[in-house]
C-alpha cells in the first residue's frame, strides 16, 4: 500500500497540473497545524516565485478543483498561501478498512529487492557487555526489524571485535598467568594437546587487567604485539586458545542478547575478515593510494572543506598486524560479495563517529563500494545517571549489562507484586515488561542524544512509557476478549460516529509514515512517538465511548473493528522495536 502522505500526494498533483501549474508543487505533508486541518501542501508558496503570481492565488485555484473531491471533508486556501485538507469520513473509513486488510497493515513495501546490512551489537571477545553496549544492541534490532517491515532483505551482523590488539594483550596475561599451559608451547600439537576449559570470570577480569599493565610494563606491552602477530598468523596454540576464549565469550554474549530479544543473521568477526585483507591491500596498492608513513601503511581520506581534521586511515601498523579499521574495509569487500547490499548501516557511540568517516570515505575512493552504496553511520549518546554523567554501578564501577537487565526485572517484578491478572509466570512478565520499559526508555529519544536512566520514570503506568503501551495493547485483548472475538475475527469499520474516533483513525493512517520515517532517519523515536500517540488516542476514546454496551450494534461492531485495528497497528510498532507485549498485566 502507498503512504497515505503519497496517495495524497497524488491528487494534489493532479490539481495543480489542471489549474496549469507543476504537478511537483503538490507534495502533501501532516499537518503542522493538526487544530486546523489533517494535513497541507505548501505548493502554492513556492509556485508564487516561479509564477510571479500570489501565492494565494494559485492556493485558491488549486482549491477550486479540489473541491468536491471524496478524499476531502474540507479544502481551504490559509494565507499566506497553505492549501488545507480535511480527510472527509468516508475516505478515513476505506483507508481504514485497506489498511486492515494488508498484510502489512498499510506499510510501503520500499525495501523489497534490496539488501541492507546492519553492524551492530558490535560485542568484544573477553570482555563483558556492559551498558554501553545496550543502545546498540537495542537500536539496532529496531533499524533491522524496521527494514524488515519495509520489505527489505535485512541482515544483520554483530561484527565481534575477536582480532586486534585487546586479543594480544589478553592472550600475552594468559601466558604470564598460566605459563605451563601447553598452547604457549613451542611444540603444540592441537591434535593431542589441550588447552584447560577457560574460567568466565578469569577471562572477564584479564583484559582490563592487562590493559592497565601494558601502560607501564614496556615489556609485557612487546609482548602482546608480538601475541597479536602471532594470533593473526594463526601460530598454533596462541590460535587454539584464541579460539576457545572465543566459544566462551560468544556463548556468553549471545545469553544476554537472547533476554533483550536481540538476535543476529551473522555472527561474524574481525577475523572472518582477515580472508579479505590481502584482496585490500593489493587493491589500495593497485590504486596508488596506500603509502608508508612512519613504518605504518596508510591512506589519506581527508577532504577539501573539511571543518576538523580527517588523519590518513591506518591499514596496517609497522609489524604488519591489521587493525580496527583494516577488519572495517575489509569487511566491506566480504559483505560486498555475499549480499551485494544497497545499504551498509553501522551503530556505535558517536566517539567513533570520525573512524567511520575515514573508513567510509576510504571505501569509496578504493572503490570497494561504488557511488550508490550507501555506508552510514550511526553514533548515539550514553545512557547516563541523574547527573548526567556515564551510569555507573553503587560503588562507581561500570555496570554490566546482565546486571542492567536484571536490575530493571527485579523492579518490574515488584511493581507487579500484588497484580492479580497474569495469567501465565510473573517472572516472565516482569520480564517482558521490563524490556518493553528499558527499551522505550531509550528509543524514545533522538538516538544522538544522551538521556538518563530512570527505572521508576519507564516503568510507570502512565506517560510516555514501554509500560503504558503493553498495558494499553492488554485493554485491547480485553475488550476484544469481552465481546468474544479474536484479532483475526474482528468485524469492519462501517463509520465515524464520534471526535475521539477521528482522532484514533487519523493516528493509525500515519503511523506506515512514521515506520517510513524511523528507517530513514535511523531513529526509533518515531516510532515511539507514533505508538504514544496511537494509545493516548485509544485511551480517549474508550473512556469516552461504553463499547462493550453500546446498543447501537453497528457503532458497537465498528467500534470493536477500530479496537482490534489500534491493536495490531501497536503490536507491529512495537514489534519494530523490539518490543514484546503480553496478554494481560
Ligand atoms: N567492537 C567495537 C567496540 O567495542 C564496535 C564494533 C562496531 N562495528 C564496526 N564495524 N566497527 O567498540
Amino acid at each position: 500500500m502507498k503512504k497515505i502522505t503519497d496517495l495524497l500526494t497524488e491528487t494534489v498533483s493532479a490539481a495543480f497540473q489542471s489549474a496549469g501549474y507543476d504537478a511537483a508543487l503538490g507534495s502533501v505533508s501532516v499537518s503542522n497545524r493538526p487544530d486546523l486541518c489533517d494535513f497541507q501542501c505548501n505548493g502554492a508558496l513556492a509556485g508564487a516565485k516561479l509564477y510571479k503570481k500570489s501565492p494565494m492565488a494559485i492556493a485558491e485555484e488549486v482549491c477550486k478543483s479540489l473541491e468536491g473531491m471524496d478524499e476531502f471533508k474540507t479544502v481551504s486556501a490559509a494565507a499566506p498561501g497553505f492549501i488545507n485538507l480535511t480527510l472527509s469520513d468516508s475516505f478515513t473509513v476505506r483507508a481504514l478498512s485497506e489498511m486492515s486488510g494488508d498484510e502489512f497493515l498499510g506499510v510501503p513495501q520500499c525495501g523489497k529487492g534490496s539488501s541492507i546490512v546492519i553492524d551492530y551489537g558490535g560485542p568484544n571477545v573477553a570482555k563483558p557487555l556492559h551498558i554501553g553496549h545496550l543502545r546498540s544492541a537495542i537500536i539496532g534490532e529496531s533499524i533491522k526489524r524496521t527494514a524488515r517491515a519495509l520489505g527489505y532483505n535485512a541482515v544483520g551482523d554483530v561484527h565481534f571485535g575477536d582480532w586486534g590488539t585487546p586479543y594480544g594483550l589478553t592472550i600475552a596475561e594468559y601466558k604470564v598467568r598460566h605459563p605451563d599451559w601447553p598452547c604457549f608451547k613451542d611444540d603444540f600439537d592441537p591434535a593431542k594437546d589441550v588447552i584447560p576449559d577457560i574460567d568466565e570470570k578469569e577471562m572477564n577480569e584479564i583484559y582490563p587487567y592487562a590493559s592497565a599493565k601494558s601502560k607501564d610494563d614496556p615489556e609485557f606491552k612487546a609482548e602482546s604485539r608480538q601475541t597479536v602477530v602471532d594470533l593473526q598468523n594463526r601460530k598454533p596454540g596462541i590460535y587454539d586458545l584464541w579460539k576457545k576464549i572465543k566459544d566462551v565469550s560468544v556463548e556468553s554474549v549471545k545469553r544476554i542478547y537472547e533476554k533483550l530479544s536481540v538476535d543476529f543473521d551473522l555472527w561474524y568477526g574481525e577475523s572472518d575478515s582477515d580472508k579479505y585483507t590481502e584482496e585490500l591491500v593489493k587493491l589500495l596498492t593497485d590504486k596508488g593510494l596506500l603509502y608508508e608513513s612512519e613504518g605504518a601503511m596508510v591512506v589519506d581520506v581527508a577532504e577539501e572543506g573539511d571543518k576538523i581534521s580527517v588523519p590518513p586511515i591506518i591499514v596496517k601498523k609497522s609489524d604488519g598486524s591489521s587493525i580496527y579499521a583494516t577488519f572495517d574495509l575489509a569487511t566491506i569487500i566480504q559483505r560486498m560479495k555475499d549480499f551485494d547490499p544497497e545499504k551498509i548501516w553501522y551503530l556505535t557511540d558517536k566517539r567513533q563517529n570520525l573512524h567511520f568517516v575515514q573508513v567510509f570515505r576510504c571505501a569509496k575512493k578504493a572503490g570497494i563500494v561504488d557511488e550508490t552504496t550507501e555506508l552510514r553511520h550511526l553514533g548515539f549518546g550514553a545512557m547516563t545517571g541523574p547527573d548526567g554523567k556515564p551510569f555507573k554501578t553503587r560503588d562507581g564501577g561500570v555496570m554490566t549489562l546482565e546486571s542492567l537487565i536484571e536490575m530493571v526485572d527485579a523492579a518490574a517484578l515488584e511493581k507487579l507484586k500484588d497484580s492479580e491478572y497474569i495469567s501465565g509466570s510473573k517472572e516472565e512478565t516482569a520480564h517482558k515488561i521490563g524490556m518493553a520499559a528499558l527499551k522505550f526508555g531509550d528509543m524514545q529519544n533522538q538516538p544522538a542524544k544522551d538521556y538518563i536512566f530512570d527505572v521508576d520514570k519507564f516503568l510507570s503506568f502512565d506517560g510516555k512509557t514501554g509500560t503504558y503501551l503493553l498495558y494499553t495493547v492488554t485493554r485491547i485483548n480485553s475488550i476484544l476478549k469481552k465481546a468474544g472475538m479474536s484479532y483475526e475475527s474482528a468485524p469492519k469499520i462501517t463509520g465515524i460516529y464520534t471526535t475521539g474516533e477521528r482522532e484514533l483513525s487519523l493516528a493509525l493512517l500515519l503511523s506506515p509514515e512514521s515506520v517510513v520515517r524511523a528507517f530513514n532517519e535511523m531513529a526509533p523515536s518515531a516510532l515511539c512517538d507514533s505508538a504514544y500517540v496511537i494509545a493516548t488516542a485509544f485511551s480517549k476514546f474508550y473512556h469516552d465511548n461504553r463499547i462493550l454496551t453500546e446498543e447501537d450494534e453497528q457503532k458497537r461492531s465498528s467500534w470493536l473493528a477500530l479496537c482490534a485495528l489500534t491493536g495490531r497497528v501497536l503490536k507491529s510498532t512495537l514489534e519494530c522495536l523490539g518490543i514484546e507485549t503480553v496478554e494481560n498485566m
